[in-house]
């Protein structure tokens, strides 16, 4: 058995309003938090203990959570007093972790959905005896970030932060959020100051001469950390295009919750989750969204890749796409709300107020 560390206290600004009142984990991908998706996946990888590395809304973690038993896993929690960035909440940790000096001790970010083949890194970083193994993931535009070249044994070569001009631009190899280090290498990590892992502890080991292996998987992986990718993510988790364990529901085009209620002419499409209590109104077409708890769309309205609140209520022949709703926002009737808008948590738009096409 491994342990794991999830790092999941960060203010998640990019998701805003969705992470005002619930940290990033904690937001509903596919009808249940996102961060139950990891740690099933982890649950089935063989992982017994997870030590939860909490900061921002930290209360809300451990009450959902409990102990982890329902999901078969000892869970703990540490709370950062101020955030200590991804390095310096690993080492805050640290006491908490069973393994002994030589042992791999795995660590994911906490907003990242993959099919990542946990054994094989865990495999990887033992048969090369590296002090650090790193899951890196192959993408087509590498700008928002972190590169990881390696050399022909898979062996890291340099950490290059979000290249901008093409001379940087020297790999499609990401940093893709998931880790094993040795116990040991853990242990020196500075304590009691924020230290990032990837801008401080990975290019210091480096330039030290530690063994850092990468291990290409280029399985399903996606970063959730925007609006756009979290409704992607959660959509495709209801497809069954990205692997877990926990959605609640068979895979197919939509998945609605027990307590929803949905008009027998509405349609729900390509991967739509309707969440508990949420009421979806006769005519309404609601594409690749997430409807979280008690929102509600009204008759006729046309929700397309977009993400409604806790609450929230979108009002009849509305027209969404890309849009954010935050938690327990009106928009009434006949508004048309268009790519990048994020309509804050509360927040009141009356009736025919903003479109971008005639209303004719
Ligand atoms: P943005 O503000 O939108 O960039 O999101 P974020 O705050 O989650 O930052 P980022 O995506 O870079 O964080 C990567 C992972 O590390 C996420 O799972 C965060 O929850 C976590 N994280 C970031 N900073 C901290 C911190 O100071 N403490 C802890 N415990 N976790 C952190």
């Amino acid at each position: 058995m491994t342990e794991a560390i999830l790092l999941v206290g960060g203010k998640g600004t990019r998701l805003r309003p969705l992470t005002v009142n619930t940290p990033k984990p904690m937001v509903p991908a596919a009808g249940v938090p996102f961060l139950t998706h990891q740690l099933a996946r982890a649950r089935a990888a063989g992982v017994d203990h997870i030590v939860l590395a909490t900061s921002y809304l930290a209360e809300v973690f451990e009450p959902y959570f409990g102990d982890g038993s329902r999901l078969g896993l000892h869970l703990e929690y540490v709370t950062e007093v101020q955030p200590l960035g991804t390095g310096g909440a690993i080492r805050n940790v640290a006491p908490r972790l069973r393994s002994g000096p030589d042992e791999p001790v795995l660590i994911f970010n906490g907003d990242i959905l993959t099919g990542l083949d946990i054994g094989a890194l865990v495999h990887e970083h033992e048969s090369t005896g590296a002090d650090v193994s790193l899951h890196l993931s192959r993408v087509e535009d590498p700008r928002a970030f972190g590169l990881v070249p390696t050399d022909g044994t898979g062996r890291v070569t340099a950490f290059l932060e979000k290249p901008q001009t093409p001379e940087e631009i020297v790999t499609d190899q990401i940093n893709a959020g998931a880790y094993v280090f040795r116990r040991s290498v853990i242990d020196t990590i500075p304590t009691g100051r924020p230290v990032s892992v990837e801008r401080e502890t990975f290019p210091g080991l480096l330039a030290d001469g530690a063994h850092l292996q990468g291990m290409v998987d280029s399985t399903y992986w996606l970063d959730l950390g925007t609006p756009q990718a979290f409704v992607r993510g959660s959509a495709d988790l209801v497809m069954g295009r990205a692997p877990s364990p926990a959605v609640p529901g068979r895979r197919g085009e939509r998945l609605v919750l027990p307590s929803a209620e949905v008009a027998a002419d509405a349609k729900l499409t390509a991967g739509t989750v309707i969440g508990e209590h949420a009421r979806v109104g006769e005519g309404a077409r609601v594409t690749g969204s997430a409807v979280l708890d008690g929102a509600v769309i009204e008759p006729g309205a046309v929700v397309t890749d977009s993400l409604i609140g806790r609450g929230a209520r979108v009002g009849a022949r509305t027209v969404l796409t890309g849009a954010v709703i935050g938690d327990g926002a009106q928009v009434g009737a006949d508004n048309e709300l268009r790519e990048g808008v994020r309509i804050w948590c509360d927040a009141t738009i009356p009736d025919a107020s903003i479109r971008f096409s005639s209303d004719q």
